[in-house]
Formats: structure tokens, C-alpha cells, sequence
């Protein structure tokens, strides 16, 4: 892993900084990222079986047991270094937005105290017809359990494959791709909208950096890539900016 000087330099005097982040933030935890093709959740289930409201309506048992096992699997996963890292940086940098894919919690478990979820959270749950929050329901071993208030199907609250993304969520992120440095962690950059906004980042004349333990779609189109795992990266990252800004202020 290099970690490029002009990357430490712009950090080191950066007043803006966001970052966008994936599965792959959390792959040290323990938590399978999607598109790995050994141990990825992909390379077991269907993405259209059991992120679609189509496959729902098909299998709501079958989706809601998978969401289920996935949810006690994070609440058993501990946040890691990278995690503690992207919470860390919240106090380094003027403003700084973090913006996630990710539906753990492992970034709020880490520190994190303002987390941009563009695809949910798996801990919380909503009801399938209304589309609202539901925090409580009888346990009458219904399975998925029913909506204490329509008596509708209760889902997960998580963004599904052809569901739009929360607007407020979406609109916090394209805002933080005015910024000067606009980092993009452990995501394959394949799905949209989150796949846009590094480029955004870069319409607006931020540096796009990516940090991944491979290529992606993305690499080609940003000006720095850090080949590594985000647990190793972002505290010598971290560290190096600290001390960069310590020789400034010599
Ligand atoms: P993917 O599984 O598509 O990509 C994970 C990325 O993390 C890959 O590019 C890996 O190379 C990289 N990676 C793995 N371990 C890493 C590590 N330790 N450090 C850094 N990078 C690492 O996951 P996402 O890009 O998050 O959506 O997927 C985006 C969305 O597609 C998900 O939110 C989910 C999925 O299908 C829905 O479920 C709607």
C-alpha cells in the first residue's frame, strides 16, 4: 500500500471532506460484501429473489428469515479499524460527511454521530403496504410479522433493487459532493445513484480517491487509487494527515 504524498498534502489543508463508502468497510468485521464470488452474499442467493419487492411478494418468508440472519450476523460483527478511522475524521476535518451503502450500523457503532444511509438500515423495519416505520408489533409467530396497524406484511426498511433511494438521504449526499476531497471505500461502484456521486464529486472539482483491495469500474475515472484494505488504509491515513498538519503548524 502507497499512500500518494499530493493525497496527504490536499488532506493535510482540506476544509471539506466527504466519503462514500461499501460493503468492503466492513469485509474485516466479518460481514460478506455482495459481489465477492466466493464468499459474497451474491454467490448464494439471487439479488432479485431477496432484494426486489418482486421476490417479497413471491417468498416473504423466505426474504424476511435471509434479512433476519443477516441482522443478527451484524449485530454480532464488531465495527473495525476502518470504521473507527471514518469516525475519527469527523473531528479532523471542518465538515465532513460520510455517506454509506451499507445497512450495519458499524459506522454509528464506531463513533460515527451523522451517517448519510442511502440504503437504509437493516435494524429498522416498515411496513410493506404503507411504507411506514413501524418500532413494534405483537409476535403472534406470524413470519414476516404483520403491521400493528393496516395487518399488512412488515419488511425490512432497507432500499431494495428498483426502489428509489430516500430523497432527503439522496439529497444530503449530492450536497456533500461539494467538497474538496471525496474519498470512495470498499464499494464496486456498480450500483446507482451512489455510483454518480464520486463523479459528481469530481464535476465539482473535488480530488476522488479511491481506496479498494481491487480495481473497479470507477479507477479509471479517479485521480488516486490506494490499493489496500480500508482497516489498514485509513489509519495510516489518518496518522500521515496528522502529521503533515503538525509540520504546518511548526
Ligand atoms: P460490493 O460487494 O459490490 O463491493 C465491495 C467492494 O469492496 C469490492 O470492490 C471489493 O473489492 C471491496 N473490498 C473488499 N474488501 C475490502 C477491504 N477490506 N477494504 C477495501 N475494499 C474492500 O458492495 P457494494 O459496492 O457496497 O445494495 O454494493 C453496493 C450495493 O449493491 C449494496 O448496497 C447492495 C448491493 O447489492 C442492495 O442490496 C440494494
Amino acid at each position: 500500500m502507497t499512500i500518494p504524498s499530493a493525497l496527504i498534502e490536499r488532506l493535510a489543508t482540506a476544509k471539506s471532506v466527504s466519503v462514500l463508502t461499501g460493503a468492503g468497510v466492513s469485509a474485516e468485521s466479518g460481514v460478506p460484501t455482495f459481489r465477492d464470488s466466493q464468499t459474497g452474499f451474491w454467490s448464494k442467493f439471487r439479488p432479485e429473489d431477496l432484494a426486489t419487492a418482486r421476490g417479497f411478494k413471491r417468498d416473504p418468508k423466505m426474504v424476511w428469515e435471509w434479512y433476519d440472519w443477516r441482522r443478527k450476523m451484524v449485530l454480532d460483527a464488531e465495527p473495525n479499524a476502518g470504521h473507527r478511522a471514518l469516525a475519527e475524521m469527523e473531528s479532523i476535518f471542518p465538515e465532513f460527511h460520510l455517506i454509506t451503502q451499507n445497512i450495519d450500523s458499524l459506522h454509528q457503532r464506531a463513533g460515527s454521530k451523522k451517517v448519510i444511509e442511502l440504503h437504509g438500515n437493516i435494524s429498522k423495519t416498515k411496513c410493506f403496504e404503507e411504507n411506514t416505520p413501524i418500532e413494534r408489533w405483537a409476535e403472534t409467530g406470524d413470519v414476516p410479522p404483520k403491521c400493528p396497524r393496516c395487518g399488512g406484511m412488515l419488511r425490512p426498511d432497507v432500499v431494495w433493487f428498483e426502489e428509489p433511494m430516500p430523497m432527503n438521504e439522496f439529497r444530503q449526499a449530492v450536497g456533500a459532493t461539494e467538497c474538496d476531497v471525496f474519498l470512495v471505500v470498499g464499494t464496486s461502484s456498480l450500483v446507482y445513484p451512489a455510483a454518480e456521486l464520486p463523479l459528481e464529486a469530481a464535476r465539482n472539482g473535488a480530488m476522488v480517491v479511491e481506496i479498494n483491495t481491487t480495481m473497479t469500474e470507477l479507477t479509471e475515472q479517479v485521480q488516486f487509487h490506494v490499493d489496500g484494505a480500508s482497516g489498514v488504509v485509513l489509519p495510516a491515513l489518518i496518522q500521515a494527515v496528522r502529521s503533515a498538519r503538525e509540520q504546518i503548524l511548526k
